[in-house]
């Protein structure tokens, strides 16, 4: 599909240049869903939306005209009303179906992706994701060659790129300030309730296998494209996991038996040389400035970034400390980092990222997390699992279309 697809949505003359507005029609399906409503509809698209659409090079704005899709009509039109919308239906065939629809957004529960998002490849549409972009990599490659058979754009969504603390993080990489980078460890997670004296702050379905659900496949696809792009193409993993709290209770208060993995250790081995430690767990209590963060040892300094903040320690200010533990500790360990400052606005990740899509849709301008960046993070979750099951480090061989 190509941008004569477009509709003008609206021409208005200021006085000095014709500004024309390309409504460009997209699907929301899953938006019910806790990243579907806030991340993708609220924080992105309506966002786009106030701001007065996404401007491109040439003078004229791209307008995000939504179709809300989901299973439940008194939800969608509970929130379309919310929000002003008109146009929702429970009909994804129907959606699929029109011509003034370019691009099907997919944010519903993992295992349901593959399925729809096959069924808007036929229809010649280009499609934006949540990760993971399938279940398991031969599904994610077979999407990704289904597409480019297609001539359809494909992205998938990768915000932890856009974090503030990661993009400051990226700064200090370009701008060489680590030397040569030795190793990154990372520690993402935060206590989920099990769902009985307090509801859990996570769908039920992250718990059960059989529903896709489990921490390796849910943030492996993550960890491979911030190594990937900042440190280096990951070469292998070793992984152990854990479901540490076996039994939880569920939305409606009904226990059922936790059967995913609901915490990862993970080693990864990066090109380059980089060694990198992840863990990943939904049953840690926060000791840490913010729920993710990275600390990054270099040669010639280190880096502790977490969502919004940075912090360096170079090696000309680096201190001695000295092992004694007969006395107490004597530094203060953590004022002995500067902060990285802002130097510019960080917009929120996932409207930035939706607008870098709905420019290369409209313009073909580069795209670089299409679906076999995707297929390359479902396969590194794979093989993570396959390694905690085989007790091994798995080599990760390079995926190409
Ligand atoms: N990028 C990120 O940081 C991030 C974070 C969390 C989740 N995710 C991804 O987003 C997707 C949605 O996760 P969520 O946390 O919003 O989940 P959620 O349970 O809150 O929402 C799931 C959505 O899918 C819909 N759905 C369609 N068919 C369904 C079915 N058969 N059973 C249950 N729900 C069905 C639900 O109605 C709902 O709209 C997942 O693929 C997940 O991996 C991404």
């Amino acid at each position: 599909m190509q941008e004569s697809a477009y509709l003008i949505g609206a021409s208005a003359y200021d006085g000095r240049t014709l500004m024309t507005r390309r409504s460009i029609g997209i699907i929301v399906n899953g938006v019910t869903g806790r990243m579907g409503y806030r991340q993708h509809l609220v924080r992105s698209l309506l966002a786009i939306r106030s701001a007065g659409g996404v401007p491109l090079a040439d003078g004229t704005t791209v307008w995000p005209h939504l179709v809300l899709v989901g299973r439940s009509e008194a939800k969608l039109r509970e929130i379309a009303e919310r929000h002003g919308l008109d146009d929702w239906t429970t009909d994804l065939s129907a959606a699929l179906a029109r011509d003034d629809i370019q691009i099907y957004f997919d944010a519903q529960v993992t295992q349901q992706r593959e399925k729809a998002i096959r069924q808007a490849i036929e229809a010649g549409k280009h499609i934006y994701t949540e990760k993971p972009l399938a279940e398991d990599t031969a599904a994610a490659l077979d999407l990704a060659r289904a597409a480019r058979a297609a001539g359809v754009r494909t992205g998938v969504v990768q915000d932890k790129l856009f974090l503030p603390g990661l993009r400051k993080l990226k700064r200090l990489l370009d701008g060489g300030f680590f030397g040569q980078v030795l190793s990154v460890r990372g520690e993402f997670g935060y206590w989920v309730f099990e769902g009985d004296w307090q509801p859990a702050q996570r769908p039920s379905w992250n718990y059960r296998a059989a529903d896709g659900g489990g921490i390796v496949v849910d943030m492996f696809p993550h960890w491979h494209y911030v190594l990937a792009e900042l440190f280096g193409e990951v070469r292998s993993v070793s992984a152990t996991i854990a479901t540490h709290i076996p039994r939880r209770v569920d939305e409606a208060g009904r226990p059922y038996e936790a059967t995913a993995d609901d915490a990862a250790y993970g080693t990864f081995e990066l090109a380059g040389g980089v060694i990198a430690q992840l863990n990943s767990s939904w049953c840690v209590r926060v000791h840490r400035d913010e729920l993710v963060e990275f600390q990054v040892d270099g040669t010639e300094g280190s880096a502790v970034a977490g969502l919004r903040r940075c912090r360096v320690q170079h090696r000309a200010v680096t201190p001695k400390p000295v092992w004694n533990p007969d006395l107490p500790a004597t530094e203060d360990f953590r004022s002995q980092w500067t902060e990285v400052p802002d130097n510019e606005d960080f917009d929120n990740g996932f409207k930035v990222q939706w607008e870098a899509f709905l420019r290369h849709v409209a313009t073909g301008e580069p795209f670089p997390w299409d679906f076999l960046a995707g297929a390359r993070g479902v396969q590194l979750a794979e093989l993570g699992l396959l390694s905690a099951r085989e007790g091994r480090r798995v080599e990760v061989p390079e995926l190409a279309l």
